[in-house]
């Protein structure tokens, strides 16, 4: 595999979907409430992190990828310190900010290393009418400018509503850019035609309603869920055992998609999946976010040109590299050519 990652500052990605702020509150804890059985903490500072899709972003910026992010958020202060958040880390922000909304905050309570308790701040309901002909002229009229788009549904409401979800896929579709959606639930009847689904092994179960237990398994449930909703590509991330690639692509086949109208004819595409791609294993520190790791090494990885298989292997690798991090982190381009050395 041939891939320079200084051309990923010509890729330009847009990501959807649920916004998060993720907020931890540092302290330290000296005594007892006398007001309860509590621990009373001593709070000291607080940080904070781009969560949900925010991540997403914020892996593909980290790569040097130029980097677009469209959500909802309340009119409040959380949406604001998103903004100023988003704009700090190179990431184009189009937030639409509605007064029915409240951005979606989880604040972790920390002392003594630990965290003590989270609290969530979150209000999902229906999108008006009126919000949702807003997100989708803002869409329509952005979505030229990109080679690839990420769907990152965190089941929050927004990608949840089926009008968005489908008329973003078949927008994609008909400009010929790739769109890659991390599902959430049951329901995949809004992500029938999308270029690629990563559910992780847990979400394959729920959507494919049984229990997976061999590799030769798990390759008929994900040619069976991939031909169901008609996806050209559906990758399954497997946790410590890796990942799984099913694909309808052969080189005799033509698709409508830019990484199909890019490579078609130019090069002649072996097709190697279905693919199991494992690990290496590794010291696991955190493996939250590494879902986020993938999607976004994924799109960044077919925006310069790699196949499918390429780009999976490489974020793979990327994942890798996160779960080894404390916290929720991104991935950066110097440690994604690092692991790509060895
Ligand atoms: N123990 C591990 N060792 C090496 N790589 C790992 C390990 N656990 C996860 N990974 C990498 O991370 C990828 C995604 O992990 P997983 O399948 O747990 O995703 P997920 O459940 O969507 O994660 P998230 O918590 O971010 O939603 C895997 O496909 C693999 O590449
Ligand atoms: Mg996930």
């Amino acid at each position: 595999m041939k891939i320079n990652l200084n051309d990923f500052e010509k890729s330009k990605i847009l990501v959807i979907g649920d916004i998060m702020l993720d907020c931890y509150l540092w302290g330290k804890v000296e005594r007892i409430s006398p007001e309860a059985p509590v621990p009373i903490v001593q709070s000291l500072k607080r940080t904070y992190m781009l969560g949900g899709a925010g991540n997403v972003a914020l892996n593909l910026a980290s790569l040097g990828c130029q980097t677009d992010i469209m959500a909802i958020c309340g009119d409040d202060g959380a949406g604001g310190q998103l903004k100023e958040m988003l704009e700090a880390n190179q990431i184009t922000s189009h937030l639409i900010f509605d007064d029915a909304h409240l951005t979606i905050s989880k604040t972790r309570i920390m002392a003594l290393e630990q965290q003590l308790l989270r609290i969530d701040e979150e209000r999902i309901h229906a999108l008006s009418y009126d919000l949702k002909e807003a997100v989708l002229s803002k869409i329509k009229s952005i979505i030229n400018r990109y080679q690839a788009v990420i769907l990152s549904d965190y089941g929050k409401g927004f990608l949840k509503t089926p009008e968005i979800t489908e008329s973003i896929i078949s927008l994609c579709r008909e400009i010929k850019i790739s769109v890659l959606v991390d599902p959430k639930g049951k329901d995949w009847e809004r992500y029938q035609h999308a270029t690629c689904v990563t559910p992780n092994s847990a979400e394959l179960n729920i959507v494919a309603d049984e229990v997976i237990e061999t590799e030769q398994e798990l390759i008929e449930t994900s040619e069976r869920i991939r031909n169901q909703y008609q996806l050209d590509w559906l990758l399954v991330t497997r946790g410590a055992k890796g990942m799984c690639l099913t694909g309808r692509y052969n080189s005799k086949e033509k698709n409508t998609n830019s990484y199909y109208k890019d490579n078609f004819g130019k090069k002649e595409h072996q097709n190697q999946t279905p693919l199991l791609i494992p690990t290496q294993a590794r010291q696991v520190y955190d493996v939250s976010g590494a879902g986020d790791t993938v999607i976004a090494v994924l799109a960044a990885g077919i925006s310069i040109g790699l196949s499918f298989e390429d780009a999976a292997a490489v974020a793979n690798k990327a994942a890798g590299v996160v779960v080894g991090k404390l916290g929720t982190q991104p991935i950066t381009k110097d440690e994604l050519k690092e692991v790509l050395m060895n």
